[in-house]
């Protein structure tokens, strides 16, 4: 099966970026999925309760409805996160609105949260036979009146379904949500979400782990204080980070100018610099999970190094295809071999006070 959905890739580059995209998933919910392989047990992971087979997983936007998990899962991945879904179904920002950075092995998009909603997603979840760890990624409407009440609705309302769920603030498409990640409104957003979340254990669903999204672009006098409501709130874990307002100065690609969030490769040395500063910072109360620009194993080792016990990537897998994540895990295992560690949990932050003192070099 990897081999016809390796050749929809180069096939997919003559679409545009967001039909590319739509054509990838089709594929993934109508190929047969190839048998499972078990994973080199040097790459499992124990996070926030979880047990993880291995900890290469897909990050939120790719499978934003919920469509095709388990596809995901079984392309080899150790867990997937659908989503960013809102309450109410959203349209998102005017087309085009995707743009791939070829030369620069980046995207930029502004899709503004576009999904179908959190009903349809549970139609489709409460469908599903659990098999795997899946995040859920939750956000807010862009009109909405009352920021913190979608995200305590999506507490609510995906806690039977969800691994775990993610607490985006941080996506910079929706004008005022990053707003969020400054002290006082998160402190209220995540005492509400905790909340939220005791009043599911109630009913029987969970404590579902909570893990709070930020973006790339936060000052580190910003961090300071997310870490520490983090900590003090007790939150399971954060994901690090989101795609950048920024333009690194190195960008060759034309569309570089366009409005929106840059991930991929471009985005690697910023969001692994904030990684590490978020590690040292969160003096292990929490795990981290390491995003932006992983592409391969080196980039994957090297996010772990700086702090990550888990990582995710996007962009990587639509310059490099859906055999990413098995050409990641056996580079990861020889890179193991290579340094005689017994586990990928050992180099966990091996690396962080280096990464963190890094320079910006892309
Ligand atoms: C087209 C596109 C859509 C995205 N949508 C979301 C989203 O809905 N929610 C979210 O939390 N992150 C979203 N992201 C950000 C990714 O989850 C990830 O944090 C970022 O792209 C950096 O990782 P990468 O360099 O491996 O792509 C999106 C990224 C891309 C490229």
């Amino acid at each position: 099966m990897s081999s016809l959905l390796d050749l929809a890739l180069p096939f997919s580059r003559l679409f545009e970026a967001e039909d590319a995209h739509r054509l990838a998933i089709r594929a993934l919910s109508l190929l047969p999925r190839p048998a499972q392989l078990a994973d080199d047990p040097r790459l499992s992971v124990s996070a926030f309760g979880l047990h993880f087979r291995n900890p290469v997983g897909v990050a939120a936007g790719f499978d934003k409805n919920a469509e095709v998990p388990d596809a995901v899962l079984a392309l080899g991945f150790g867990f997937a996160e659908a989503g960013t879904l809102t309450p109410k179904p959203q349209a998102g920002n005017p087309r085009p609105r995707v743009f791939r950075l070829l030369r620069d092995e980046g995207v930029i998009n502004r899709l503004g949260f576009n999904n179908e909603g959190f009903h349809a997603a549970v139609a489709r979840l409460s469908r599903r036979q659990p098999n795997g760890i899946l995040g859920i990624n939750v956000g807010a409407n862009k009109d909405s009146e009352d920021r913190i009440a979608d995200y305590v609705a999506g507490v609510e309302t995906f806690s039977p379904y969800a691994s775990y769920l993610t607490i985006n603030v941080s996506s910079p498409n929706t004008p005022g949500l990053r707003d969020l990640q400054s002290a006082e409104v998160l402190n209220e957003l995540i005492a509400r979400i905790l909340e939220a979340r005791e009043r599911m254990v109630q009913k029987g669903h969970g404590p579902k782990p909570v893990l709070l999204k930020i973006a790339p672009d936060v000052s580190l006098f910003d961090l300071d204080d997310i870490v520490a409501i983090a900590r003090k709130r007790a939150i399971d874990g954060m994901i690090v980070s989101n795609t950048t307002v920024t333009r690194p100065a190195s960008l060759r690609d034309g569309h570089a100018r366009e409005q929106g969030g840059l991930s991929g490769r471009p985005l690697f040395d910023l969001s692994t610099k904030i990684l590490a500063e978020t590690y040292l910072r969160a003096e292990q109360a929490f795990p981290v999970v390491g995003v932006g620009g992983i592409d391969s194993a080196e980039t994957a080792w090297k996010k772990i190094r700086a702090g990550a016990t888990l990582v995710q990537l996007y962009t990587g897998m639509v310059y490099k295809g859906f055999g990413i994540a098995r050409e990641i895990k056996s580079g990861l295992s020889r890179l193991l071999d290579r340094g005689k560690h017994r586990s990928i949990q050992d180099v966990v932050g091996a690396d962080a006070v280096e990464a963190a003192a890094a320079r910006e070099s892309a």
